[in-house]
């Protein structure tokens, strides 16, 4: 028996969908396979490992094509690797690390320059020269205790209500998509959603609800501008209930309606407990509320990178402060990233090229790409041994040059 690779098409789709729910532990409603083919997949970037012997899949994988925005808020093509399973009966005999070179490989030759993904495990992906280059918390907190000390502008009750609106989901459908791309135009990390990702995102029958209520929607206005917006579920057994406010998502493109938004979700009656998973590692709610402690952040890791293209990457990005920074990069399973290359930073921008002097620190394709986003400071991956700061001061210039306004943010699950 062997195990080989092949491109899906539409002739064995359903069973290739079949088998990563099956991977998960999960059955598929027949409407979402259809679902995901017309919103979401691109068939082409699709693999499956098949048994040659049964010919049935025993392994899945893919990527879906986005655009990255990095610090200084220009964009780079990204391969989003999902899908990625291999059946129980076949574990351990080298199918998923096939899949992940098959799709570098073809991320390659289409041009992308990094690919990323959400692990279901935090240390699988470390040795494909992942870095974990988004950081995030999930929270809990108990409206009762959500007074504010400090907002960019006042926000009282009141004035919070009045800049804030319900809209049904039609009127979402049309309304978020422009907030969600403002916002991730400014926010590194954030990636782009196409009109098929926003259909298949919102969809919101009863059995992708898992208890809750259907979603809710608001929006908020400032001088007649929608600067913000969040999607919600409700959890509560009964009028009287004590329940709970399920955030799925908050997207402001200004302080004020970030901070009008979390006052609007704090100010309900009949619920005790609000949750909002994936929040900005820097959200500023911590430093605004009266009570910090009412706030329980839980951080896990969100989106994974693996860079693909270094000279391109660094050069697209923007730096912190000028000077002069030779990194020295060690990979062995990738031959073609493995080097030296010297950043001359000016005026914000990298010019980058490989060279053969010495390095002033050394690090793995993983660890770059862990610092790219500016996700982390280096000092952490320094006293980790994981990056060795080889040259005196080399430490300062590369946490002054790749330091950034902002911590990387994906609000987008894939
Ligand atoms: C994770 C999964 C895809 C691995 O598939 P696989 O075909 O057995 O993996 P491979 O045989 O290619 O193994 C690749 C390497 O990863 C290691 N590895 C794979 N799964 C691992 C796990 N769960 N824990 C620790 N190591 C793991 C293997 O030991 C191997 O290491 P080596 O190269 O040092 O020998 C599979 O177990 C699976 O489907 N899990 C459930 C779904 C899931 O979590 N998918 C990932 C979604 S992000």
């Amino acid at each position: 028996m062997t195990i080989e690779l092949r491109q899906v098409t539409d002739d064995n789709f359903t069973e290739w969908r079949r088998a990563v729910r099956r991977g998960f532990g999960e059955h598929v409603h027949p409407d979402d396979i259809a679902r995901l083919r017309d919103h979401r997949v691109e068939i082409d970037r699709l693999v499956a490992a098949v048994d040659s012997r049964s010919e049935r899949i025993v392994g899945t994988a893919g990527a879906d094509s986005y655009s990255l925005t990095v610090p200084g808020g220009a964009t780079v093509p990204m391969a989003g690797v999902a899908y990625m399973t291999t059946s129980v009966t076949h574990r351990r005999q080298g199918a998923f690390s096939g899949m992940m070179t098959r799709l570098h490989e073809s991320a390659r030759e289409r041009g992308d320059i990094v690919s990323g993904l959400w692990a279901s495990q935090a240390h699988l992906y470390g040795r494909f020269d992942y870095g974990l280059a988004v950081s995030s918390y999930n929270w809990t907190i108990d409206p009762r205790f959500g007074a504010f000390a400090h907002s960019p502008e006042p926000v009282e009750p009141a004035e919070a209500g009045s800049q804030v609106y319900f809209v049904d989901a039609e009127e979402a459908a049309v309304i978020l998509p422009d907030i969600y791309e403002q916002m991730r135009q400014q926010t590194p990390g954030a990636v782009d959603r196409n009109a098929g990702r926003w259909q298949y995102g919102l969809f919101d029958e009863e059995r992708v609800r898992d208890g809750a209520s259907a979603l809710f929607f608001a929006v908020c206005e400032e001088g007649g501008e929608q600067t913000g917006y969040v999607t919600y579920r409700m959890r509560r057994k009964g009028d009287s209930d004590m329940g709970t406010l399920q955030v799925e998502e908050q997207v402001s493109t200004t302080d004020t309606a970030h901070a009008v938004l979390w006052r609007f979700l704090l100010n309900f009656d009949l619920v005790v407990k609000i949750t909002a998973e994936n929040r900005p590692a820097d959200d500023p709610l911590w430093w605004i509320l009266s009570d910090p402690r009412r706030l329980n952040r839980k951080s896990h890791d969100s989106l994974w990178i693996r860079l693909l293209d270094v000279v391109k990457l660094l050069e697209a990005r923007e730096y912190n402060a000028n000077g002069r920074l030779k990194i020295g990069v060690v990979s062995e399973s990738q031959p073609e990233v493995a080097g030296t290359y010297v950043l001359d930073v000016e005026d914000s921008q990298a010019s980058v090229k490989k060279t053969t002097e010495k390095p002033d620190v050394i690090m793995t394709p993983g660890d770059l790409a862990a610092l790219y986003l500016g996700g982390t400071t280096p000092g952490p991956l320094v006293e980790a041994g994981r990056i060795d700061a080889v040259a005196p001061g080399s430490l300062a210039r590369l946490h002054g040059m790749f330091a950034t306004d902002t911590a990387p943010w994906c609000t987008h699950y894939f």
